[in-house]
């Protein structure tokens, strides 16, 4: 399905497509809040409660599909979720997440991109840095925002034997900076840091002008946060990160509910 948009929606989204870009948070404005989403209900939620973005990520891999990790998902699978998610969230800006051998070049990056809008996304993420440029720069110029992701890179678990906290080193540092530069230049939107040490993303957030959104990277280095909804929620407890808060525990909640449920059948009520 090719969820549809109204032009005045579209209009909405590119000025808060914009206005997103410029969302520093040492300029006064508020920090930027986005939170993933897989499907229609939670997508709905989220869209009532107004988040800044919400992020089809290829964490879906993990938390939903049940894969060791995201290396596992398919633009099919980005597909399904995104329209899910498009469904519900009818407001709120949704950036879907490239999947791994989608974007090996830059004319399967755009194509990739393209696929992920006609789903019902607004704007698109990719892995890495400088060595991403051309494909961004496609994506771009094609009319395709994108969001950037430097440091711990999902998708290279892999090779890079287990996640792995990135900034430790100068060297590692000198290269997340001039990465964040590379991205700021091309044009993207903002650029999520995933699993850099504080100081790194704080100096990275400090260098580039466009906003940096922060998962593992302590509360105050970014302009914004995201987070994956069920470490917020506590539906996945089987793995919770580290840096998580849990503010609910619906895994608890589901159990009780269902258990309440399986003893009361067959009883008068
Ligand atoms: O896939 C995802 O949920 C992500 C976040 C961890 C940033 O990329």
């Amino acid at each position: 399905m090719v969820t549809t948009k109204e032009p005045e929606r579209m209009k909405l989204k590119q000025d808060r497509l914009k206005s997103l870009s410029k969302r520093k948070f040492r300029a006064g404005d508020k920090p930027i809040c986005a939170i993933t989403a897989y499907d229609y209900p939670t997508a709905r939620v989220l869209d009532e409660v107004g988040v800044d973005i919400i992020l089809v990520g290829d964490s879906l891999g993990m938390v939903v599909l049940g894969f060791p990790d995201t290396t596992h998902v398919t633009l099919e699978h980005m597909c399904h979720h995104t329209e899910a998610v498009a469904r519900g969230a009818k407001d709120t800006l949704i950036l879907g997440d490239l999947p791994i051998n989608t974007y090996d070049t830059p004319e399967q990056a755009l194509a990739t991109a393209k696929v992920l809008v006609n789903a019902g996304a607004d704007a698109v993420k990719l892995e890495g840095g400088i060595i991403q440029e051309e494909k961004i720069r496609k994506i771009i110029e094609a009319g395709i925002p994108v969001i950037g992701h430097l440091g711990m890179l999902p998708q290279s678990v892999l090779e890079e034997g287990g996640y792995k906290k990135k900034g430790k080193t100068q060297e590692q540092a000198n290269r997340l900076i001039d990465s964040a530069r590379c991205l700021e230049q091309v044009g993207c939107t903002a650029i999520i840091l995933e699993s850099v040490i504080p100081k790194v993303a704080q100096d990275i957030t400090n260098a580039i002008s466009i906003p940096t959104i922060g998962i593992g990277c302590g509360r105050t280095s970014c302009d914004g946060e995201v987070a994956v909804i069920t470490d917020v929620i506590g539906s996945y407890p089987w793995f919770v990160p580290p840096f998580a808060t849990p503010r609910a525990s619906v895994a608890d909640d589901i159990k009780r509910a269902v258990t309440e449920y399986k003893e009361a059948i067959g009883k008068e009520v």
